[in-house]
């Protein structure tokens, strides 16, 4: 049976190097042999940012950068979450079999109620049964998301398994990451701690200037340098070495690896070389976002041409699962 893949991203800010290597590069490199679904989830945006002055351009930008960074919009089916209602209804459905309590064990629920103790809203608590129906909607079989998203994952297979059991159908299936083989990736922040995250302020945006994206990088936290051949790697130095894993050639991690083990590293030269290497992904995509981002005509074609075909997938399978738990009509 055909793969049918999905991915997505929240429409909160510009794209980021996260974004792109732990869910975009694996979608993009799919899109030429499955069915592919990619989609901007501005409905779950307003669990977080709901300002009605900057939703719609933020959905702009992020589109945008997708299709700069190369989504295919003839290859793949590219949507706006809020044009197919059939997700909300379903979303409605799918929560009559999803309990509080599992949703308010969720890590991310736990992070966003630390976060914005002041707006813990029934949409934050639900929003892994929004993100479940996403992509059971299309019954979708493989989803590339980074590492961050894969409690949502098991999650989507745990409600796909109970539907199936509750109703005695196999009628979903269980989705799972894909990653050409590899772990699901973690890209970190420039800051020493943590995942590269739009609120995390530690992003290196893929449409920054040039010379911004050097500044970053040449900000980096560091340590004193390694003191002893066998010296353990400390948190930050780890993190510039797993973007220069993703971002530089194999000699080059090589070079940079040999040189801290034998401690003669210059973390400056690592940085240079960092940025240099990252700006060679980063740069023809700011180039191609900048004819993109003003094309309204194109933008428009490509929505609601993306919206129509994720409309008819969705509600082929809405209407099976009305069908499913008994909602007939007279
Ligand atoms: P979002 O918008 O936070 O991120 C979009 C994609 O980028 C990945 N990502 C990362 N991967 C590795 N390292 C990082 N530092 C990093 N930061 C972000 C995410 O894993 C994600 O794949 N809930 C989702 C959006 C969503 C979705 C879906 C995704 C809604 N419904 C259905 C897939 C399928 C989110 O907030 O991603």
């Amino acid at each position: 049976m055909e793969d049918i893949v999905l991915s997505g991203i929240r429409s909160t800010g510009n794209l980021h190097l996260g974004n792109y290597f732990g869910a975009l590069r694996n979608f993009v490199k799919m899109q030429y042999e499955n069915r592919c679904y990619f989609f901007i989830a501005d409905l779950h945006a307003l669990t977080t940012h709901p300002d009605p002055k900057i939703l719609h351009e933020n959905v702009k930008n992020a589109l945008a950068q997708y299709l700069a960074a190369g989504l295919d919009p003839e290859k793949s089916t590219i949507y706006i979450q809020s044009d197919v209602p059939e997700i909300a209804e379903m979303y409605l459905l799918m929560n009559m079999h999803v309990y509080v309590g599992e949703l308010e064990r969720t890590a991310s629920f736990k992070d966003k109620v630390r976060k914005q103790p002041e707006n813990v809203n029934a949409g934050l608590l639900t929003y892994p049964s929004l993100m479940a129906v996403d992509i059971l909607i299309h019954r979708a079989t493989k989803v590339p998301v980074g590492k961050d998203q894969e409690q949502h994952l098991e999650l989507t297979r745990r409600f796909a398994r109970r539907f199936n059991n509750i109703y005695g159908v196999e009628f979903f299936p269980e989705p799972q990451n894909f990653n050409f083989g590899h772990d699901a990736v973690k890209v970190p922040g420039l800051d020493g701690s943590g995942k590269m995250g739009k609120s995390e302020g530690n992003c290196i945006s893929l449409i920054d200037e040039e010379k911004v994206i050097r500044k970053k990088v040449m900000k980096a936290v560091t340590d004193e340098g390694p003191k002893t051949p066998d010296s353990e790697m400390s948190e930050p130095i780890k993190n510039l070495f797993t973007i220069l894993d993703l971002v530089s050639t194999p000699d080059t991690v090589a070079y940079f690896t040999e040189q801290y083990k034998n401690c003669s590293i210059r973390y400056g030269d690592l940085k240079k070389q960092l940025a240099e290497d990252i700006l060679k992904y980063t740069l023809p995509i700011k180039e191609r976002y900048a004819d993109i981002i003003n094309d309204e005509a194109y933008l428009r074609k490509v929505v609601t041409c993306g919206a129509e075909r994720a409309r008819a997938s969705a509600s082929a399978t809405l209407r099976e699962v009305r069908e499913i738990m008994g909602i007939r009509k007279f």
